[in-house]
């Protein structure tokens, strides 16, 4: 298993880089399986979770051309409907493959993804939306079966905003007959991204970015060709990173409105952020003060940078209450961090952080993806060294992370555990 080493305290400027977005990048290869040919997708950050799907789609029978830079999914040779539980249990949205197959076969078994470290994350609005596209709902043995001849539009709301459920209902109804309403849906800009790629394969879609979102329902699905949008959560821990070391610091692809709640947060503790034509400039010399954030759904402050912040917020002046709305579990990096030196205490949902003037450097042990980024954010101003355990949570979402952010000037290497 790999760790980062890193020596704290290091000035960081320079030019860096998004990469394509993660959870642009997924729902999109599962909508792949819509197509009646091979769809290509580029600009394919090289991840984990991304090679998790590429194995998933291969093991369903689709022929999978990469996914280095970009992936050809043809899937004409798929012929099995069922996502087995060692692939769901360690990519969750795997999910993503339900609402696809059962448009498209009319059958798909998966694995219930069970819990996670953040929380339940239950995906019964996911079923219950299909349900209402006519889909017969069955569970046994640890897994769901979602069954149909044919879906037909509906008008459904879902209960609550629900990223990657908006992703499967909204690929189902491209090929249900006739409209579709879906309401309280979640406005994610990877969700923009999908119905781009859905009006490129033929299929109506109005309204994807707001919480209403219209669907004219095709009989088959042309292949389509896109690029993945840049990683707004990657930019946005790009952006913690330039502010904690000083900058400028410019990070290439990083997209304004699709990172206001953050810029805003981080202009409100202190930061200077310039835009620029496809980038973000970010400095901040003389610290921080403490704020106060509620994270939302999008175009809230993302939840999936809200450990990132902590990691700032732990040496800011004074202290900053932070709510965490959207999972029940999201705190767990805070007794590392704490390891550090952070001053924070945790009730339920809300932590309140107190600003102490440095973090000393120490072991600390990833937990999952954002939480790993937050320690890694933390070693690079916390005094001496820092060792961040188990990054294989890192590699899921981060694409090589490490030079990213050697090349703008940090002490941070990845070395091999020993003995493991
Ligand atoms: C997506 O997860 C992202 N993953 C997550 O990013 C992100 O944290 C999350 O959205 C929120 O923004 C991908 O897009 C692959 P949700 P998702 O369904 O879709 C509840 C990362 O770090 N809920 O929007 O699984 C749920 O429990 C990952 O890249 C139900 O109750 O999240 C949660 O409290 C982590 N029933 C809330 O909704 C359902 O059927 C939001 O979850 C579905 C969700």
């Amino acid at each position: 298993m790999d760790k980062f080493v890193i020596e704290g305290g290091a000035p960081l400027r320079g030019t860096v880089q998004v990469s394509g977005a993660k959870n642009s990048a997924l729902p999109l290869m599962a909508c792949a399986l819509l197509a009646d040919g091979p769809s290509t997708i580029r600009r394919l950050p090289d991840l984990a979770d991304v090679r998790t799907m590429a194995r998933l789609l291969r093991k369903l029978g689709a022929k999978v051309n990469g996914p280095s830079g970009q992936a050809v999914i043809d899937p004409k040779g798929v012929n099995l409907f069922e996502a087995p539980y060692e692939l769901v249990k360690t990519m969750r949205a795997s999910v993503l493959v339900l609402g696809p197959l059962l448009a498209r076969f009319g059958h798909a078994k998966i694995s219930l993804p069970g819990g996670c470290a953040i929380g339940a994350r239950p995906i019964d609005q996911h079923l219950k939306g299909l349900e209402a596209l006519g889909a017969q709902i069955a569970f046994e043995h640890g897994y769901v079966e979602a069954k149909a001849k044919s879906l037909k539009g509906t008008i459904f709301t879902f209960d609550v905003q629900t990223v990657t459920g908006t992703e499967n209902v909204l690929m189902a109804a491209a090929l249900a007959k006739g409209k579709t309403t879906l309401r309280n849906c979640a406005c994610e800009p990877e969700i923009v991204q999908l119905a781009d790629a859905l009006r490129l394969m033929g299929v109506g879609v109005e309204g994807a970015g707001t919480q209403t979102i219209e669907v004219e329902g095709v009989s088959s699905l042309k292949p389509f060709l896109i690029d993945v949008i840049p990683d707004r959560i990657e930019a946005g821990t790009l952006l913690v990173a330039g502010a904690l070391g000083k900058g400028p610091v410019r990070v290439e692809g990083a997209v304004r409105e699709h990172l206001e709640a953050i810029v805003e947060k981080l202009v409100e503790a202190g930061a200077r952020i310039e835009d620029s034509p496809g980038a973000l400039t970010v400095s901040a010399d003389d610290g921080f003060k403490g704020v106060n954030i509620k994270t939302q759904e999008f175009p809230g402050f993302a939840t999936d940078m809200q450990a990132q912040f902590m990691s700032l917020l732990a040496c800011a002046r004074g202290s900053s209450v932070l709510t965490e709305t959207i999972f029940e579990n999201r705190f767990i990096h805070v007794p590392e961090l704490v390891r550090l030196g952070a001053k924070i205490s945790v009730d339920g949902r809300t932590a309140v952080i107190e600003g102490v003037k440095k973090l000393s450097g120490a072991p600390v042990m990833a937990t999952d993806l954002r939480a790993s980024a937050s320690l890694v954010l933390a070693g690079l101003i916390a005094e001496g060294k820092t060792e961040v355990l188990r990054i294989y949570h890192l590699d899921r979402g981060y694409e090589r992370l490490e030079k990213k952010l050697s090349a703008l000037g940090a002490r941070i290497e990845r070395t091999k555990m020993e003995g493991v």
